[in-house]
């Protein structure tokens, strides 16, 4: 083999490898599709689990973290379930579980009952354990007859590594002294079931070796109530009516693209109400859950286009009340579909002239570059979110009039609970938008319009219903 040389000694096999690597044998067929249906495994866990966690998680910043992670595992459980699928192995399986101890490790992070333990979990136990069984497929792999399964892992490892790096440095940020001495016996536990398993890439004999469970003895159970840090304050205020505003002709652009970066950064709420939908409709194809995720973590986008407006803008968003009552009340008294038709109905209608091409216009005519960037972004992401609703909500109907109507119907059963929540002492429905509107003023260096500064419409709509209140 030393002798061979290639054409004026250009790079060979299309610089996969090298000859000597080529050569050897590597594995069949079979064994690596056992092992890449247990990538595909661990990554479909690792979306189940992180998108399970959005809606009750408080941190905000983990919501946003975990509705990327998510739809990052959702694709390359995608890229896996096509690569199996090219392997000559039919009937695929891809459903079943590999081993069950396998089974129980996701099981247990699943159960966690810290958001501490949860992050140990996920980012020092299940995706150093699959980053190093996707490193050890390539190096026994052969590169060159399996080069399509390289290219899946390689990338696979690459999306790794930035989730690690973030979950590393969110566990630097919440551990707390000693945690770490009270998490070993869980740990332990977590590398023992990977050994019973063969290794997460069952690269390894699997022990025969019963497996008890830990969190896991009782099932867990979707918590759809949405949760929030310190930072969201009067979760039920309805104070203050963002599009009445925005719709207002006497009312400049400027302000309006401050109001408008309140709805983008109160797009919280739809990965809250997005992740119930996901988790509890089970049994659909792949490809809902890949482009739920999707459109799932482009409204996490949204909301921290807001942040990122705000910051940039120098006004302190925690002032504005962010609340959960939309993703609180979809979450507890609609069902899955309800919940998927009233937010259909709501993005079919932002595309008409008034929805996102007036907001990106008004963002335009603001004089403030970044959000007409944002806007820009906010409308393109939107056209995506009514193809999918298109291909995933509407098929479920005969025609898309029913599946309209259905949307309709659901978003009117949700009565406003404007007049109960003050009532019942939840919130005074304060109107916070002067401070916000005063603070954006000082940083412009200009006066405040009077007209502006003295909005006052709240949410308490004529309507029994909060259909006409047009969000998203
Ligand atoms: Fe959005
Ligand atoms: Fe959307």
């Amino acid at each position: 083999m030393k002798s061979y040389q290639t054409y004026r000694n250009l790079p060979p096999l299309a610089g996969l490898a090298s000859m000597e690597q080529a050569a050897k044998p590597g594995l069949g067929i079979e064994e690596c599709v056992t092992r890449l249906k247990r990538f595909h495994y661990a990554f479909k866990r690792l979306h189940e689990i992180l998108t399970a966690k959005i809606t009750s998680e408080p941190i905000y910043e983990l919501k946003t973290a975990f509705s990327y992670h998510a739809y990052l595992c959702a694709e390359h459980v995608s890229a896996l379930r096509t690569r199996v699928g090219e392997m000559r192995e039919p009937p695929l399986g891809l459903e079943d579980i590999p081993h069950e101890a396998l089974q129980i490790f996701f099981d247990e992070i699943l159960c966690a009952p810290t958001t501490f333990e949860l992050l140990f979990g996920l980012y020092e136990t299940a995706l150093p354990a699959l980053t190093g069984a996707l490193q050890d497929y390539m190096q026994v792999t052969n590169p060159l007859t399996d080069a399509p399964s390289n290219r899946v892992c390689r990338y696979a490892g690459i999306e790794i590594q930035d989730m690690l790096k973030y979950g590393r440095e969110a566990i630097a940020c919440l551990e707390e002294p000693g945690v770490r001495q009270t998490l070993e016996p869980w740990s332990k536990y977590l590398s023992e079931l990977l050994q019973i398993a063969g290794g997460l890439g069952g690269s390894r004999p699997a022990l025969d070796q019963p497996c008890e469970r830990r969190y896991s003895q009782t099932p867990y159970v979707y918590d759809a109530v949405p949760k929030r840090d310190e930072r969201f304050q009067d979760l039920y205020n309805q104070g203050v009516n963002p599009e009445a505003f925005l719709y207002d002709k006497q009312y400049p652009a400027k302000p309006k693209a401050l109001m408008m970066l309140f709805k983008r950064i109160r797009e919280i709420d739809v990965p809250e109400m997005m992740a119930s939908i996901i988790i509890q409709t089970p049994g659909k194809p792949w490809g809902y859950y890949l482009e739920m995720s999707r459109q799932l973590w482009d409204e996490a986008r949204h909301t921290m286009m807001g942040e990122v407006g705000f910051v940039a803008m120098g006004v302190d968003w925690t002032q504005a009340r962010i609340t959960h009552n939309w993703s609180l009340r979809l979450n507890t008294e609609c069902k899955p579909l309800e919940r998927h038709g009233v937010l259909y109905f709501i993005e079919q209608g932002l595309m008409p002239k008034t929805g996102k091409r007036y907001e990106f216009e008004t963002a335009a005519e603001s004089g403030i570059p970044l959000m007409k960037t944002i806007q820009d972004f906010d409308w393109a992401d939107e056209v995506l979110h009514a193809a999918i609703g298109r291909r995933w909500y509407i098929t479920q109907f005969k025609d898309i009039h029913e599946a309209l109507a259905f949307g309709d119907q659901c978003w009117s059963k949700i009565v406003s609970n404007w007049k109960q929540v003050k009532e019942t002492g939840l919130t005074e429905h304060t109107n916070w938008w002067p401070s916000i509107y005063k603070q954006a003023c000082a940083k412009w260096g200009e006066d405040p319009n009077p007209a502006v500064l003295a909005y006052n419409t709240t949410y308490e709509d004529k309507r029994a219903d909060l259909k006409d209140l047009t969000r998203a």
